[in-house]
């Protein structure tokens, strides 16, 4: 069976960079899942759908390709066959994936295709409903997260470094805060922390001390999975 070690959490935890690293360490693969709700998103916004109406998204999401392919480790995110890995990251298609990823028919294909990805490869699989819903059996459940000023000073930090001088610390707070509460509180797989995950605030944790405590704790779970051989 394949290890299947899944990392939840809100916006700007700082899941995807530990998930990529330590998946890198172990040898697995690292599946970003919110990448899937964002190329929906993507797919949505070029469509001209409006991302309030549920019933349009639903009935559109069946004519969004999404898969994953992997170049030198790292993950790419096609969209009906175009790579849109860089086009996703912006603010209007993080709202977006936020109010879409609400819908029901959505999940279920994204899951669906999550799930099969888990059940081929060791994989690191970060998101936010995959310790509760995509993975219930995961072998180690990592709830990650951090306060919501922390969360937003790092993610200001990146936009800043990568020269994007139109925002402010308070507007992306409030950006956060807003997804925190649309992820939370959606009916279907809202992001909460599984009750067998491990909780670790990263707040006051720098980034290689949250690497080097996910490491021990796949290193535990490997164990515990193993036969003793
Ligand atoms: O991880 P991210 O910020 O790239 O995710 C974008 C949005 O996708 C997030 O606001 C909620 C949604 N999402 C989800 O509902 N379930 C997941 N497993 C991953 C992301």
């Amino acid at each position: 069976m394949p290890m299947n070690i899944a990392i939840d959490g809100p916006a700007g935890a700082g899941k995807s960079t530990a998930a990529r690293m330590v998946a890198e360490k172990f040898g697995y693969i690292y599946v970003d899942t919110g990448a899937m709700y964002r190329a929906m998103a993507l797919y949505m916004l070029r469509e001209g759908i409006d991302p309030a109406d549920q019933e349009a998204v639903e009935a559109a999401c069946g004519a969004a390709d999404i898969s994953l392919e992997y170049r030198d480790g790292v993950q790419q995110v096609l969209l009906n066959g175009e790579n849109v890995t860089h086009e996703i990251r912006t603010a209007g298609v993080s709202r977006t994936a936020s109010a879409v990823s609400a819908y029901g028919a959505v999940r279920v294909k994204l899951v669906e295709l999550q799930r099969k990805l888990a059940g081929r490869r060791d994989v690191v699989m970060d998101g936010r409903d995959i310790g509760t819903a995509v993975l219930p059996n995961a072998d180690l459940k990592v709830y990650l997260t951090a306060s919501a000023h922390v969360r937003a000073l790092r993610r200001f930090k990146e936009l800043s470094a990568a020269g994007q001088a139109d925002v402010s610390l308070d507007g992306v707070e409030a950006e956060i805060t807003a997804r925190d509460k649309q992820d939370m509180e959606r009916t279907i797989s809202p992001l909460k922390r599984a009750e067998d995950a491990v909780l670790l605030d990263t707040s006051d944790m720098s980034l290689e001390q949250v690497v080097s405590e996910l490491e021990e704790l796949i290193e535990d779970a490997g164990s515990r999975g193993c036969c003793g051989c």
